[in-house]
């Protein structure tokens, strides 16, 4: 086994399988922002990546692959069905996610939530060199943190959750609540989007533990054998995006001739609004239909003069809730163009498919109105994507409270998503916005995003991550 200073796990490795039409199969790097952000850190340190490499019954030996060293845990198709597509995606999601659709409690999911996260943390343990640090991602491993410190309190161990942490109310409904905030205190450091997901769970910490075991930031963990206790962390970090590679991708002269050609495509529409999201009930997909369905109804918004672009790529389509909503989105776009098309404009362009960074970044230039109506989301990176991109200091961001963007990006016209009449208002506030005022609130939406671009991100939390351990040590 190889000797790693510096260990990521997260549930899927950040490489995709690629079958090339000789039928030779390799993999390529998915462009992830995490993987960018990290790979410096990875070079520097001798790193690893622990995770899954997204298929069922696939036995993988570790392989490197541009420098990196990836360590794959395999899980049957048993196990992506409990623990992935049941516990991590129709229990913990929903649940995390202000119960949106409502979660499933199966005991079966948990078992195999508990066997799959045991999995990981003896992969890790495995490539650990003695004191590394491991830093463990998102809601599919929360038990790592403390299944880790049992075997090896050597490390150096933090957890980053992507999506939001529930208020106690909501969380408390979890059967296994206990045994989750345990799982998570195993970490030095446990790292939130917004400043009241870290709330959120010190308020859980308290109801379970009792009123004395935090202050501020800081959280005193019992031992689990009655040796003396350890001190961690739990804090805010917003995640962000490599901001500096969208915004050359959105100056090449291509990028910026495809997005002429998408708006020529489109039949040249006064205004093009870009919905991108995973085909997801927590982006408030629904919600931006009626709103926009109402305006053509309304006689606001004139089909051939505008249009909407919904991007929304195909996600966790092996569960339940996924497969209602698109269903009902599918039904609700083939309702409206059905009704406002016209033989030569499309109300709604819809696409179910994922499309790579280049076309990306064309659309979000094209786009004069972007459309971020989550009803609940740990941060939403699309919101930091179309401001990146926006180097000629036009487009409107329309922009959810419920996200955790809003709490840095105030210039946009944030928005209730559950307010359909407000989200018109500020739809059509939008439409009519000055160009002047357009411009002075991208110049501040693009001031804060490059204020925090990923990689500051990373580093700070494995600063603090440091700083935590070391003191947590000298205790
Ligand atoms: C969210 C989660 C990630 C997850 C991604 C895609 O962003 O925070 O952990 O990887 O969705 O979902 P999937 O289930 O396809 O990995």
């Amino acid at each position: 086994s190889s000797q790693n200073d510096f260990i990521v796990v997260s549930n899927r490795l950040p490489v995709d399988r690629v079958i090339e039409p000789d039928g030779t199969a390799h993999w390529r790097r998915s462009p992830g922002g995490l993987v960018t952000a990290l790979e410096p850190v990875m070079r520097a340190s001798e790193g690893a990546w622990v995770g899954w490499a997204g298929k069922p019954d696939l036995e993988l030996e570790p392989f490197t692959e541009d420098g990196i060293d990836l360590v794959p845990v395999p899980l049957s198709a048993l196990e992506v069905e409990r623990y992935y597509e049941g516990f991590s995606n129709d229990t913990l999601w929903p649940l995390y996610h202000d119960v949106i659709a409502a979660p499933s409690y199966h005991r079966e999911w948990w078992e195999a939530y508990q066997v799959v996260n045991q999995r990981f943390a003896d992969a890790a343990a495995e490539v650990a060199a003695p004191g590394a640090t491991v830093w463990v991602q998102d809601y599919q491993l929360q038990l790592v943190p403390a299944m880790l410190r049992a075997q090896r309190p050597d490390l150096v161990i933090g957890f980053f959750n992507h999506i939001p942490f529930p208020p106690y109310g909501i969380f408390a409904q979890l059967p296994w609540r206990r045994q989750i905030v345990e799982g998570l205190l195993g970490a030095d450091l446990i790292g939130f989007q917004r400043v009241a997901d870290a709330g959120n769970f010190t308020r859980a910490v308290r109801r379970l533990y009792g009123p004395t075991t935090t202050k501020g930031t800081s959280i005193r963990v019992p031992s689990p054998d009655g040796g003396p206790e350890r001190v961690a962390i739990a804090k805010a970090f917003p995640i962000s995006i490599d901001v500096a590679s969208f915004e050359e991708l959105a100056r090449r002269p291509e990028t910026i001739e495809r997005a002429r050609q998408i708006r020529e495509e489109l039949g040249n529409p006064t205004t093009i609004m870009l919905g991108v999201d995973r085909l997801d009930y927590t982006k408030g997909i629904r919600h931006r239909l009626k709103a926009y369905g109402e305006l053509l109804r309304d006689g606001d918004i004139d089909v051939g003069d505008a249009v909407l672009v919904q991007v929304a790529s195909p996600s966790r389509e092996r569960v339940a809730a996924y497969m209602q909503l698109r269903d009902e989105i599918e039904l609700t776009v083939g309702r409206l163009n059905g009704t406002y098309s016209t033989i030569s404009h499309n109300a709604i362009a819809y696409l179910h498919h994922g499309y790579p960074r280049e076309e990306m970044a064309a659309l979000y230039l094209a786009a004069d109105i972007m459309l971020v109506t989550a009803l609940r989301d740990g941060m939403n990176l699309v919101a930091k994507e179309y401001v990146a991109c926006r180097h000629d200091d036009d487009g409107v961001l329309l922009l959810s409270e419920f996200a955790g963007a809003a709490d840095e990006l105030k210039n946009a016209l944030l928005i209730n998503p559950h307010d359909i009449d407000g989200l018109k208002e500020s739809m059509v506030k939008a439409l009519r916005m000055p160009k002047k005022e357009r411009a002075s609130r991208m110049r501040s939406l693009r001031r804060r995003v490059r204020e925090n671009d990923v990689s500051s991100w990373s580093d700070s939390f494995l600063s603090t991550l440091r700083q935590s351990a070391d003191a947590a040590r000298s205790v």
